[in-house]
């Protein structure tokens, strides 16, 4: 086993179980270089890939704007469906694949064209923002996207009074009460934020004397009221960096803390951490298979390529 692969895992990962994974690992980076290939992977994956096997990490803003830029012949997306979605729609040249083409998410799954077809009729005029946690088919029929990291802003820059916001209500809530904008929710729910409750958020300041709690806008803004601070993955990941509490609890996915604690020896993080068993179909095994195999490709329908992406693209052009 090479010792500077570990050496990316050893405050996380106990050797005896590296033992297991660094086949798979090993073979992965060899895998890479012979097809050109690219790891992406959310930061929601498990440390043996976000910090063994992945080229580039991030929140679902940075995947999206790093897919764009990859330059690879093969782009393979460590997270879900529509995150891979996101990649071919933005580089659509590139073969993208998915470990798991299993991997979905509750709040993707929560609505279709039909349904935003249908809150177009009812509220006439209003743009359609939809999260990047939807199927290519609800990208297009939206008029922009936005991710967790830009919601406020994207929402702002159509300087209009009301708009729809979809799927997740916790969110469009939260965005809300933040911009002032009337927003029109739909009442997708992620399932792994949803769960979180005010009680255990103040349970934990009573434990954890002192703890900073960051917890992420798609929790209900119950929770998000009672944290220190709200951002998306990445934005989470920076306030550690640059703030190093002495303690902190992340109020999201489990394998956050995790991938920030292998380079944040001075924190303490308090783990009431919530699994995403969509983001944890994603294993190094499949990946290997993945590369060995190319196998499963991301397609996106020619119909819904060009308005999903303008979808995308209206969002990133958002500064
Ligand atoms: P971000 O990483 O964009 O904050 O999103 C979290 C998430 O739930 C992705 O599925
Ligand atoms: Fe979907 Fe929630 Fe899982 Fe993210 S954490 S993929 S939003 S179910």
């Amino acid at each position: 086993m090479p010792l500077d692969l570990y050496d990316r895992v050893s405050r996380v990962i106990p050797p005896i179980e590296w033992a297991t994974m660094a086949e798979d690992a090993e073979a992965i980076l060899k895998l890479k270089r012979e097809r050109r290939a690219v790891i992406l992977a959310h930061n929601y994956q498990t440390p043996d890939i976000f910090h063994g096997v992945a080229d580039i990490v991030g929140d679902s803003l940075a995947l999206a704007r790093e897919a764009e830029k990859a330059d690879a012949d093969v782009i393979v997306l460590a997270g879900v469906h529509f995150m891979a979605e996101t990649a071919k729609l933005m580089n659509p040249s590139k073969t993208v694949l998915i470990p798991d083409a299993h991997a979905g998410c509750s709040l993707a799954e929560s609505i279709t064209a039909a349904d935003v077809a249908l809150l177009r009729a009812k509220y006439p005029g209003r743009p359609v923002v939809a999260y990047v946690n939807t199927s290519a088919e609800v990208k297009a029929a939206s008029d922009i996207c936005c991710t967790s990291g830009n919601a406020k802003k994207v929402v702002e820059s159509l300087g209009v009074p009301e708009v729809i916001m979809l799927p997740d209500e916790f969110l469009a809530q939260n965005v809300a009460k933040e911009t002032g904008v009337k927003i029109i929710a739909w009442k997708g729910h992620c399932e792994v934020h949803e769960r979180f409750t005010p009680q255990e958020i103040l349970q934990l300041r009573q434990t954890h004397p002192g703890v900073v709690i960051l917890a992420h806008p798609e929790c209900p803004p119950e929770v998000v009221e009672v944290a220190d601070f709200s951002g998306s993955t990445a934005v989470m990941a920076d306030y550690v960096r640059e703030k190093k509490p002495a303690r902190v609890a992340l109020i999201t996915e489990c394998s956050m803390s995790d991938n920030i604690a292998q380079n944040a020896p001075e924190t303490e993080f308090v783990r009431p951490c919530n699994l995403c068993p969509h983001m944890k179909l994603i294993t190094l095994k499949n990946i290997r298979r993945a590369l060995e195999e190319m196998q499963t490709e991301v397609t996106i329908p020619a119909e819904l390529f060009a308005p999903a992406r303008r979808a995308v693209e209206r969002m990133l052009a958002v500064k």
